[in-house]
């Protein structure tokens, strides 16, 4: 069998760091922004543009790996993004420019694009209303960058592409996630529960790809849990726990390079993660650290906005540190006893579907519609790992005449089709009917698989909790069985593909109005439906059928249609008599491992070297005998971190950290920063590098 190999790519996207978390603990706040500019007629948002709540950094690089397999007549490719999530807009950039480069070889029925689900990753890639609000609208810098990292990812790889071998094994990662929703799993059959011995799914499955030879050359894995390991307090872009993992086993295999420099890939995917939670002390009250493991996770003292799960460690870096490690290491365990093979061919399936109008068998005797999409009261309430902040609280199955009035007033009173069809949800956000200036959300909906030999990776749209995962999955593989070709399929799905719609939760979760459930935005047959549709593909594959309908093509509005509500940052300013890089807070002359050498530049918007630059820091340790500077850590290492700091004259400091592991060598060191300012030269915006260095200093055990 031919097959993959993998590349991947830098990219980075200053200044909107900030905004992806919005779409999770923070949409609401913008959202009453929202309400109250109209009340002034005015559809502006610069007053949420403020200076002050646009905050800065870069803890760990973000990275796309891409995996290329053939069976020398049909190929297909799967990326693993560090994205909250793939958009509509961002598959579809990312097909046209494939297209051109390619013709037909890859196309919307062979490429999967996966996000990990870091939430401290970029906004400003989507084209439906509601998302391009929560990410101060559609940002053409973003979205380039990320695309072009996609794609470079894809080139390296094609361009790398060399005979091998791929094994598949699974085992059992019991400690790094707990369900966040377990009353509404709860409700789940207990017959079907009795099935499990968790109320998460616990498998990590891994590939080990190998050369002719044998030698390891890639991995990839997937695993169910939320990468919310950094909270919402976390400003500094970070590919978070799932990143670290990755970051590990590339560090591991790769001795000797910087990340991501080296050769050897190892990606670790998202999965059926919806309401799988790494914070695994549990939901706590913060003022009174009792437990609020309820129905509504909602405290005695202050309400549903005190409650909130943290853990293992003690704070968010440590415990990002602790469940990427313990999943890394179980997929090393796992990578190197892998002995099955993977063989066969390649098949794949995929159609776009208007999952706002699909028909469902309920039994013999009823059926069932999907819904134009909408989200419930307990959205606003976000989760244990991210609260909403407006003391909305879950498992609400009642709406509120207040919001209600607003709702109604400013956005439109729901039809009573949809408040119908979406009960026993309450209508917070009437989105499916919301059509100004754009559609508020998809109605043209990927659905998608591609098998390789006994492996089928199923590609769904969004957040699978994990029983909808489990019937989605088991639903497959009996379809793919059960035609004669094909047997002992493993099924593995594949989370925040293609497009995003939220999440999906079972028909019996979806009663109990979590925040799962209140963002099932099809109604409560949403995962029926995808069971249906995905069947159709599996049989599509197993029979061999080859005229599965297209389905109607998704939309692309153009870029006129598309609003921002972020304008270009002005020129950069700096201190009288300074340059940009120059030292305003110096390093100490010596430092002892365990400890945090920092150092303060005068600094330009680093939204000026989105795709200029590849580092913004180093930290070089000199060698006495060749007498040169040596590159240790950049800005994707886990022990540097970079902080920006804007002031309100448009001045702006760099910080940077470097937190000493134990394992540094003794010797002279310097720390270096990398950027661009921006400058006007005739009223012409003109953007130029500078750099700065540190003081040398001495680093002792
Ligand atoms: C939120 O609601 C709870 C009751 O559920 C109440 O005790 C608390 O004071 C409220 N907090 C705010 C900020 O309104
Ligand atoms: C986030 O983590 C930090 C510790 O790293 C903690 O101080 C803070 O309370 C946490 N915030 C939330 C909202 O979980
Ligand atoms: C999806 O289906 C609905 C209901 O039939 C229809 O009104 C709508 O126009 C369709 N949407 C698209 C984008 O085709
Ligand atoms: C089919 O489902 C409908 C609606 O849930 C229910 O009323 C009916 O009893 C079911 N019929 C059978 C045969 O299970
Ligand atoms: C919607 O339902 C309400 C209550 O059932 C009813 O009063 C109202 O007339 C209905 N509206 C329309 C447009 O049918
Ligand atoms: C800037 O440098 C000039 C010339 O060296 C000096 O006269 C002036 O006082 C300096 N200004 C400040 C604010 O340090
Ligand atoms: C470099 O090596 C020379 C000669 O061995 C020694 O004298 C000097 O102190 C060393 N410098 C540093 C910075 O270690
Ligand atoms: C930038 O650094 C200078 C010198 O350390 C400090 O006075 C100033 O407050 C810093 N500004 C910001 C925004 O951190």
């Amino acid at each position: 069998m031919r097959q993959q190999e993998s590349g991947h790519k830098l990219w980075f996207v200053p200044e909107f760091f900030f905004t992806i978390m919005l779409i999770y603990s923070h949409l609401w706040h913008l959202l009453l922004c929202l309400l109250v500019a109209l009340e002034r007629s005015s559809y502006s948002l610069m007053g949420y543009a403020n200076p002050n709540q646009v905050a800065g950094g870069l803890h760990m690089r973000l990275f796309s790996r891409a995996f290329i397999v053939s069976d020398g007549s049909k190929r297909v490719v799967f990326v693993s993004v560090d994205i909250g999530m793939v958009s509509q807009r961002l598959r579809l950039e990312v097909l046209n420019k494939l297209q051109m480069k390619y013709g037909h070889l890859y196309s919307q029925d062979n490429v999967v694009l996966s996000g990990t689900h870091t939430h401290s990753g970029p906004a400003g890639y989507f084209q439906y209303t509601l998302f391009m609000l929560t990410s101060k609208g559609y940002l053409k810098e973003s979205i380039t960058a990320i695309v072009n990292g996609i794609v470079e990812s894809i080139d390296r790889a094609h361009d790398n592409m060399k005979e091998g071998r791929i094994f598949i094994n699974k085992g059992r990662e019991e400690t790094s996630s707990l369900n966040r929703s377990p009353h509404a799993y709860l409700n789940n059959p207990a017959e079907e529960r009795k099935r499990y011995t968790s109320n998460t799914d616990k498998d990590l499955i891994v590939l080990r790809f190998t050369d002719m030879d044998g030698d390891g050359i890639a991995a990839l894995s997937w695993f169910a849990v939320h990468p919310v390991s950094m909270n919402n307090t976390n400003l500094m872009i970070s590919s978070d726990n799932m990143g670290y993992a990755s970051y590990l086993f590339e560090e591991e295999k790769n001795t000797g390079s910087l990340p991501g420099e080296g050769p050897f890939v190892a990606a670790f995917s998202s999965s059926n993660l919806g309401d799988a939670s790494p914070n695994t002390k549990g939901p706590h009250c913060i003022n009174t650290g009792e437990s609020c493991d309820s129905l509504d996770s909602s405290c005695p003292v202050g309400g549903p906005n005190m409650c909130m799960a943290m853990g293992p460690g003690l704070d968010m870096f440590e415990s990002t540190k602790i469940i990427g490690e313990n999943i890394y290491k179980k997929a090393k365990e796992i990578y190197r006893t892998a002995k099955h093979e993977v063989s066969g061919p390649i098949h794949f399936a995929h159609q776009w579907v208007n999952m706002t109008d699909v028909t469902v068998q309920v039994n013999s005797t009823h059926t069932a519609k999907t819904c134009k999409p909408a989200l419930g009261y307990s959205f606003a309430a976000g989760t244990i790992d991210g609260v909403g902040g407006l003391n909305f609280s879950q498992g609400s199955l009642e709406g509120d005449p207040f919001w209600d009035g607003i709702r109604d007033a400013l956005l439109g009173v729901p039809s009573n089709e949809t408040k119908d069809c979406h009960s026993p949800k309450p209508i917070l956000l009437n989105t499916g009917e919301m059509n100004q200036p754009l559609p508020w959300h998809p109605a043209i909906v990927d659905v998608q698989i591609i098998t390789i030999g006994s492996l089928a990776v199923v590609a769904v749209p969004g957040e699978f909790t994990t029983m909808s995962g489990r019937r989605l999955r088991e639903a497959v593989k009996k379809e793919l069985e059960s035609n004669g070709n094909m047997e002992h399929m493993e099924v593995v799905l594949a989370g925040l593909c293609n497009i995003y719609t939220h999440y999906i939760s079972t028909y019996e979760e979806y009663q109990v109005q979590r925040y799962e459930g209140a963002s099932t935005i099809y109604g409560p047959h949403t995962l029926s439906a995808y069971i249906q549709l995905f069947r159709g593909l599996a049989r599509a594959i197993a029979t061999v059928i080859n005229h599965l309908p297209k389905g109607p093509q998704p939309p692309f509005f153009s870029d006129k249609q598309l609003f921002t509500l972020m304008f270009s940052n002005q020129p950069d300013k700096k201190p009288t008599n300074t340059s940009f890089g120059d030292v305003l807070m110096q390093v100490r002359p010596s430092y002892r491992v365990g400890e945090v050498a920092d150092v303060t530049f005068v600094s330009g918007n680093p939204r000026n070297s989105v795709t200029r630059m590849k580092t913004f820091l180093t930290i070089e340790k000199y060698d006495n005998a060749t007498d040169k500077w040596e590159v240790v850590h950049n800005d994707a290492s886990w022990e540097t971190r970079f902080h920006w700091k804007k002031e309100k004259v448009g001045r702006s400091n760099a910080t940077i950290e470097w937190h000493i592991p134990h394992s540094t060598l003794p010797g002279i060191y310097k720390i270096r920063h990398f950027g661009h300012y921006k400058e006007l030269v005739a009223l012409k915006p003109v953007v130029k590098p500078y750099e700065g260095s540190s003081d040398i200093f001495k680093v002792d055990k």
